[in-house]
């Protein structure tokens, strides 16, 4: 017997990690992927959308989180995880920060400036660790490099349902594309191919699969 989805968690966007009052550490994400799948998923259920700074507008009818750094994605993430029926891992969260921010900005003096960072909290790691039996958890891989043994690496590591990888050093796709190429790879050994398309076809797509294979539609 099939049951109906009610809460599905999205996580978008990038981090943002502060070095001085001007100045931080950031990536490229645009938070098209995962906005786009917030998007999608409003027809499964009711959607929660945590997302890191974007230019792009929250979708309507789902609640909208905004957050700027990794600890805050994280502090957002693990209150809104328990009552998630899907959790979506989209976001781009910066590995490091700053080990301190300087409370005046940096002047330009030295000819070199060592930065000293810190590691962030892996926050879908944290998400693997408690998730229950009755929670699907999905993570993106961003590979440069070997993207399906990394993928595989990460969706055991992080005790995933799901993973959609994607290699983000091809041209046109990934970061800040309006397109994205993918394989989704499921805790079965199932891998499964998607053609270069539009985020938002590809989100419908991605969406639609794993409600079927989950029988959750
Ligand atoms: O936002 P767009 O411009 O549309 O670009 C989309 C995208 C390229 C950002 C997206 O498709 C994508 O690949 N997202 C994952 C980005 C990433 O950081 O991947 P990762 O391989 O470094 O991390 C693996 C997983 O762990 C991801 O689900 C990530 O959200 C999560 N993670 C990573 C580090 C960390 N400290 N905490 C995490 O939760």
């Amino acid at each position: 017997m099939s049951r109906k989805l009610r809460n599905i968690l999205v996580c978008a966007g990038p981090t943002q990690e502060k070095l001085d009052p001007v100045r931080y550490l950031s990536n490229h994400s645009s938070g098209k992927m995962g906005y786009a799948l917030a998007q999608a998923a409003k027809k499964y259920g009711h959607v929660v959308l945590v997302s890191g700074p974007t230019a792009l507008k929250a979708p309507q009818n789902c609640k909208f989180i905004p957050v700027v750094t990794a600890r805050e994605m994280e502090k957002e993430m693990l209150k809104q995880f328990p009552k998630a029926d899907l959790t979506i891992m989209v976001a781009a969260v910066a590995d490091y920060r700053p080990e301190t921010v300087a409370r005046q900005k940096i002047k330009k003096t030295a000819d070199t400036l060592i930065l000293r960072l810190v590691k962030n909290p892996d926050i879908l790691k944290k998400l693997g660790e408690r998730k229950k039996n009755n929670q699907i958890l999905v993570g993106f891989a961003a590979e440069t490099q070997n993207a399906l043994a990394y993928g595989r690496k990460k969706l055991a590591e992080k005790n995933l349902d799901w993973i959609v990888v994607n290699n983000v050093a091809k041209k046109g796709i990934g970061f800040g594309a309006e397109e994205n190429e993918a394989v989704l790879l499921s805790r079965g050994g199932k891998t499964i191919p998607f053609a270069k398309q539009d985020k938002k076809r590809l989100a419908a797509k991605l969406l639609e699969l794993i409600a079927r294979k989950m029988d959750l539609t």
